[in-house]
């Protein structure tokens, strides 16, 4: 056979699987995009051997940190404490949550005897309906969140509209916290720039904020990609490098700013669960792989005012 017969079949077949495998994973995702998340994560959060119809006892929902658990639930617990120990919290700060989903991370804060307990918590998530499950959720711990005053918000992150008078980083408010948390959620912000800023206004002089976050290699993001222009798994915007990430908190005022690189304790070991949990999962861990591939990176970034 012919080299150049040959190569011309090869990339038209390439050309056409390439093309539909982009097409249905733009569809999926566009599907998806008004609301990339309800309630799914709680059969993730079952445990191994646990009955299918039971409950999870936990509603994590977030990659992971799998260094020393192949758990979802454990690695996402493990996640969220690595952002808690960046954000140097202590005995009766002040905490700002934001993207907390359907509240695992409020929980925690109000029941784990080996977490600092806040003096008030304040949560925000854009979801309506993880809005209301998390408010119910923690309603049950009364007991257990004695002391610890708590406000939860539902609406974006990012204040944009004066009609949002309550959100806890209204311009114009006077609320202020000794730590901003964002557990894997930022790079979905309109825009994570403008949450930094807003959010150094409202911490506390000393108070940090820290965000478990995606942002990408310095020289992959350099090279084009169709991929990364047509699968948009985050805002252009939001897509920096790790340099970048830095030098943006340090314009904004923050210092002592420290960047992480954990992605191999993160995505290897969030694919590998979801892989075999069906079709949407699928395309989603090859989405994934393609945005490691072309320079992902997760990272633990923090910086005080
Ligand atoms: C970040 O971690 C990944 C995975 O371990 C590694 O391939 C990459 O070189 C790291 N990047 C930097 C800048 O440390």
């Amino acid at each position: 056979m012919s080299d150049g017969g040959y190569s011309i079949i090869h990339w038209a077949l390439i050309v056409s699987a390439c093309v539909c495998t982009t097409l249905i994973i733009s569809v999926w995702f566009h599907m998806k995009s008004s609301d990339p998340y309800d309630l799914f994560h709680l059969d993730l959060n079952k445990l191994p051997g646990q009955e299918k119809t039971r409950p999870p006892k936990t509603e994590w929902l977030n990659m992971g940190f799998w260094k020393d658990t192949q758990v979802f639930p454990e690695a996402c617990e493990a996640l969220a404490r690595k952002l808690i120990t960046a954000a140097e919290i202590k005995d009766g700060a002040r905490i700002l949550d934001v993207g907390h989903g359907t509240g695992e991370s409020l929980i925690l804060f109000l029941t784990s005897p080996s977490i600092p307990r806040p003096r008030s918590l304040t949560g925000i998530t854009s979801l309506a309906l993880h809005h209301q499950r998390s408010a119910a959720r923690v309603q049950r711990l009364t007991r257990s969140s004695e002391g610890t005053a708590i406000f939860l918000y539902h609406g974006d992150a990012v204040y944009t509209s004066t009609e949002q008078q309550d959100h806890p980083l209204n311009f114009n408010g006077a609320s202020t916290f000794d730590a901003i948390l964002a557990l894997d959620c930022a790079y979905h912000f309109h825009s994570r720039g403008e949450f930094l800023r807003q959010s150094f206004h409202h911490l506390t002089p000393g108070g940090r904020i820290a965000l478990a976050d995606i942002c990408f290699d310095g020289e992959a993001l350099q090279r084009p990609s169709l991929m990364r222009s047509v699968l948009k798994l985050m805002p252009k915007e939001n897509m920096v490098s790790m340099e970048e990430y830095v030098a943006t908190m340090e314009r904004i005022g923050f210092t002592d700013v420290r960047l992480e690189n954990i992605s191999k304790y993160v995505f290897p070991g969030f694919t590998g669960f979801l892989r075999g949990r069906g079709i949407g999962w699928s395309i989603f861990c090859r989405v994934l792989d393609l945005y490691v591939a072309r320079g992902a990176r997760f990272v633990i970034v923090s910086g005080r005012r």
